[in-house]
């Protein structure tokens, strides 16, 4: 018997199916017009982002029955956005799997490297253009040039100082002292420990003087999650467990990644979840991050209950809340 193996023969191509549009003029008329629909949705979609960045009021509110208070102009430019890069991508997935040209082909493959002889004329045609622009000689072109070329890459470094105003002392402070009432958001009524179950999750914002009025950048970085535990759960210090109510504990909402709004509590294991880059956090050790790219633990707001039992807080953030920035302090977390 031999130990020759049979050579594995090359099946082939199957036979290639022509589609629709190749065949028929009129198939290829309708596929142009759908692509051609699909990009003018994505042109609304960038019209529609635009006019309502431009004449849609920032803080202008209204109530969505699955989101709650929604932002107007928000949801616009996330409608706007999602259209316009979404139409975009389905016409061009149109476009290509009908119209483009629809032809088999078969690279051969081959050595990467190039000929010994090939290489040798590269250097030599190098070295001549290198003499005949007389690099050698000009000695001061051929070290501004260097320099140029050098300098040239860090130009894209300071753009990214544009990529957004730096917050400064933005995070710093918020609308939250001590005795301010907790409301709940977005009903704005004032919370009692008894209105929390064990398990429950509420949002809420400080009560602002009477006259002020709440800004959507305020509402950002003052919002605040109650969460509420049986106190044996809890894993915390004397003086954090001191900062809670009867199983209540108080954290900043403000993922302290970038800035997301840390949203998905789970029950059963007591963590937070960040949708954005599931950063999650504990909430029995004082939000401590467990998983996730966030570098720091949720900022915990101390709370305790007045005269008449309502939820306030008992005294300021004592570190910034939100993302970690350049300028942050370390020193205050
Ligand atoms: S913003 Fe929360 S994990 Fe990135």
């Amino acid at each position: 018997m031999s130990n020759q193996v049979e050579r594995f023969q090359d099946p082939g191509l199957p036979e290639h199916v022509h589609r629709n549009a190749d065949v028929d003029p009129k198939a290829a008329k309708r596929a142009e017009q759908q692509v051609a629909i699909l990009f003018l949705l994505s042109a609304v979609g960038t019209v529609l982002t635009i006019v309502s960045y431009i004449i849609v009021p920032k803080d202008k509110f209204f109530y969505l029955p699955i989101m709650g208070s929604t932002n107007v102009q928000q949801l616009l430019l996330g409608l706007g956005l999602t259209a316009s890069t979404l139409f975009i991508g389905l016409g061009a997935i149109q476009w290509a799997k009908k119209l483009m040209p629809d032809q088999e082909v078969i690279a051969e493959r081959h050595e990467f490297r190039s000929e010994e002889v090939d290489r040798a004329e590269l250097v030599e045609t190098f070295k001549e253009r290198g003499a005949a622009a007389g690099l050698g000689r000009r000695s001061l072109i051929k070290r501004t040039l260097g320099l140029a070329l050098g300098l040239v890459g860090l130009s894209p470094l300071l753009l990214l100082r544009d990529t957004g105003p730096q917050p400064k002392k933005y995070f710093d402070t918020t609308d939250w002292s001590a005795g301010i009432r907790l409301l709940l958001d977005p009903a704005g009524t004032p919370i009692k420990a008894s209105d929390l179950e064990v398990g429950a999750v509420a949002q809420v914002l400080p009560e602002l003087p009477a006259g002020t009025e709440r800004t959507l950048e305020n509402t950002g970085k003052d919002a605040v999650l109650l969460i509420r535990l049986r106190p044996e759960d809890f894993n915390l210090d004397a003086e954090r467990l001191s900062w809670t109510h009867e199983g209540i504990i108080a954290f900043s909402k403000i993922c302290t990644h970038m800035g997301c709004a840390v949203a998905l509590y789970e029950q059963q294991t007591h963590h937070l979840l960040c949708p954005c880059h599931q950063s999650t956090f504990d909430v029995t050790r004082a939000a401590k991050v467990i998983f996730g790219p966030a570098a720091r633990p949720l900022p915990q707001l101390a709370i305790t209950v007045d005269s008449n039992g309502y939820l306030i807080a008992k005294q300021p953030f004592t570190v910034p809340v939100g993302p970690s920035f350049w300028e942050r302090n370390s020193s205050n977390g």
